[in-house]
């Protein structure tokens, strides 16, 4: 019998089709020249289903939906106590891309703005590995989460290296606070690498379906993480990832999610279903108008809130 689902989700697309306000990330030149009509959703359940609508073969880079995974292979690499001496739990209640610091600790305040995704970044591999080992470790880890080979955008990366000057300042505030140990130059040059790593819709929710499966791969059914990994990366989704909008987003929406400045979004509902949203145009605080709709309407319609 043929899925009512995709036909579900090209409703919930013409429903969030007509929301007009937003623009798409001015900093980065090539995302500033996206096409703002393109808009796709897809759901990758636990058991292995994947259903989507709308441009799901289009491809755009993570952004910050890579601190996500990045922090789930530090803590694979360096140990959960070492990744937690580092980088903090609490939401920041600031912009992503603030120069910020806990009072006490100097820890970045989670690993999901940029202070404590660099931090998270220059602890792959090892704190004196190179951008290109740390690069490809993470594209590798990312392939078999997305069980196809990733790539980065080569153009998206240029584009955000060459005006680097917040994220720059941000890695020399980590240095001089003795956070990271690495060169900062090498260490934002390398997070910049992994924001520009080219994903879909469908790629993403399947990514977010093995933090829902525990980190077991719906698909091949193998360990991609333990399940402590997938636990901490889900908890500080709900908490951070949807920055200085995260309380609301919990309120509202109700399940862990994490945003990116190139228009997607990506939810996790833990023991049922990876949610993948992407549109260009964003609001004040990074996020894409359309995609925080269409998971609204997944929410309300599927009953997906956790509380
Ligand atoms: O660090 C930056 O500015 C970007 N490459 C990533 C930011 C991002 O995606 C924030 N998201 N909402």
């Amino acid at each position: 019998m043929k899925s009512p689902i995709p036909d579900y989700l090209q409703s919930v697309l013409e429903k969030a089709r007509p929301i007009e306000e937003g623009a798409p990330a001015g900093y980065i030149d090539v995302l500033a020249r996206a096409d703002t009509s393109r808009l796709a959703v897809a759901l990758a359940m636990v058991d292995g289903n994947i259903y989507s609508a709308g441009d799901d073969e289009l491809e755009f880079s993570m952004q910050s939906i890579s601190k996500a995974f990045v922090y789930a292979i530090a803590i694979e690499d360096a140990g959960l106590k070492a990744v937690l001496d580092k980088i903090g739990m609490e939401p920041s209640g600031d912009a992503f891309n603030r120069l910020s610091l806990q009072k006490d600790s100097n820890r970045p305040f989670n690993p999901l703005i940029n202070a404590g995704a660099i931090t998270a970044h220059s602890l792959v591999v090892a704190p004196d590995a190179t951008v290109e080992q740390r690069t490809e470790r993470i594209l590798n880890a990312l392939s078999r989460l997305a069980e196809r080979e990733l790539h980065i955008d080569e153009e998206v990366f240029e584009a955000e290296w060459k005006d680097a000057n917040r994220n720059m300042g941000i890695g020399y505030m980590l240095k001089a606070a003795g956070i990271i140990t690495c060169n900062p130059a090498e260490a934002v040059r390398g997070y910049i690498r992994q924001c520009s790593i080219n994903v879909t819709v469908k790629d993403l929710a399947m990514m977010a379906s093995v933090l829902c499966n525990s980190g077991v791969h719906p698909i091949s059914g193998e360990r991609i993480m333990p399940a402590e990994s997938a636990r901490q990366v889900l908890s500080v989704m709900a908490t951070c990832g949807m920055y200085d909008g995260s309380g609301e987003w919990l309120a509202t929406v109700g399940f862990s999610a994490k945003s990116g400045v190139s228009g997607a979004i990506m939810g996790a509902l833990p023991g049922q279903v990876g949610i993948a949203a992407f549109s260009p145009k964003l609001d004040e605080r990074g996020n894409s108008l359309r995609s925080v709709d269409i998971c609204k309407q997944l929410s309300a319609d599927m009953g997906l809130h956790l509380m």
